[in-house]
């Protein structure tokens, strides 16, 4: 009886191709055709500038740091994220009646309680379906969720959001949570590619709750991301002690420096490392080098930031409608609803209605 249910928040062609890794964790069951992270790294860091996909930064060491940044007074997106669904999970959840909820990058889930308790509240049941590359961090949301929401069946997805999102039942009526601005770490690219793939992937009982950081004030932004005890530093150059254990190569961090500033054209932090030093850099397993010269940079993460009536209105060319916005006090930071478009007569006419935010 258990295992039936275990099962059925994937689609029946996806089924035979998860794996059971973890008491109700989930991975993709073969090797992906998707490039492995070796690859990844070696495309980009071959690329001018040279860049980092974000993913590599989470391993254990950089998913602790990070929990770290989470708690840093300068670094105000985790709590007031926080407060914003502490105070409007129950308007959010009455919002979007749901079945499932899957969230995106979901680390330890802790802010998503605030909507699980609402479904559990509002529906007394539920599946939570949290998808993420880091397996600890799914172990510890499951037991905490089993803990405290017995009522909800929980199925992690240990995969890229991708395989992820492609193995969910497309039938079930399903809020996609995506919160933390973790969308923020896309360039334009990667931003279409995303929601192309996510909008195609849900029905028109679909919703999704997505949390984006907003453009401010430059000096507050860049005090963010450039902490005074120097956390933000050590979690970006902890990428190359990452890279340097997965693939054997000579990163040196003593020879170089973290950087960070905003660019209020592209309105991003950027997060560099540069070489204090020339290197070069080797990787023996995969017959590669370059030389890393003294001051040039390689970017390893962006953080973008939003307006959130100009996203809401991007959104809407992929099929999203905007159905709620909730922000803080000091409009910091935003969440935004959307629900999938139907692509009906009826609702196109309701798409041209005026659409009234809260
Ligand atoms: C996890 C991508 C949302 O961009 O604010 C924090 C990552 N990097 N400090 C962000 C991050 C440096 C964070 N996201």
């Amino acid at each position: 009886m258990q295992r039936q249910k275990e099962l059925h928040i994937f689609s029946p062609s996806q089924r035979n191709l998860w794996r059971s890794n973890a008491p109700s964790i989930w991975t993709p069951a073969s090797d992906h055709p998707r490039e492995n992270q070796a690859q990844s790294i070696l495309r980009t860091l071959h690329d001018q500038p040279r860049w980092l996909e974000p993913y590599h930064l989470y391993d254990e060491r950089g998913s602790q740091l990070f929990e770290q940044i989470c708690q840093l007074p300068e670094y105000y997106l985790t709590r007031t994220e926080n407060s914003i669904l502490f105070e409007t999970a129950g308007r959010i959840i009455a919002a979007a009646p749901v079945e499932c909820i899957v969230e995106l990058g979901a680390g330890t889930s802790k802010k998503t309680l605030h909507l699980l308790s609402e479904q559990v509240r509002q529906r007394k049941r539920g599946a939570f379906a949290p998808i993420d590359v880091s397996l600890s961090g799914l172990a510890a949301s499951r037991d905490i969720v089993r803990e405290e929401f017995p009522l909800l069946n929980f199925h992690g997805l240990c995969s890229r959001y991708e395989e992820g999102i492609a193995g969910i039942e497309k039938k079930l009526p399903t809020l996609f949570v995506f919160l933390g601005s973790t969308v923020g770490n896309f360039n334009r690219s990667e931003f279409v590619r995303f929601f192309r793939h996510l909008a195609e992937s849900m029905g028109p009982k679909d919703y999704l709750l997505l949390g984006v950081d907003r453009v401010k004030d430059a000096e507050v932004l860049e005090k963010a991301y450039d902490d005074a005890q120097g956390v933000t530093a050590v979690f970006i150059l902890n990428v190359f002690r990452n890279i340097n254990r997965l693939m054997k190569s000579n990163f040196d961090l003593r020879k170089m420096r973290y950087h960070s500033w905003y660019n209020p054209q592209w309105q991003q932090i950027e997060m560099y490392a540069i070489s204090t030093a020339t290197q070069e850099i080797l990787f023996p397993s995969h017959a590669a080098s370059f030389v890393w010269e003294k001051d040039d940079r390689i970017l390893v993460e962006i953080s973008r930031k939003f307006e959130p009536v100009r996203l809401q209105k991007q959104l809407q060319f992929f099929g999203l409608k905007p159905v709620g916005h909730f922000t803080d006090p000091k409009d910091w930071f935003s969440i935004l609803l959307f629900r999938k478009f139907k692509i009906s007569s009826a609702e196109k006419g309701e798409t041209k209605r005026h659409v009234k935010y809260e």
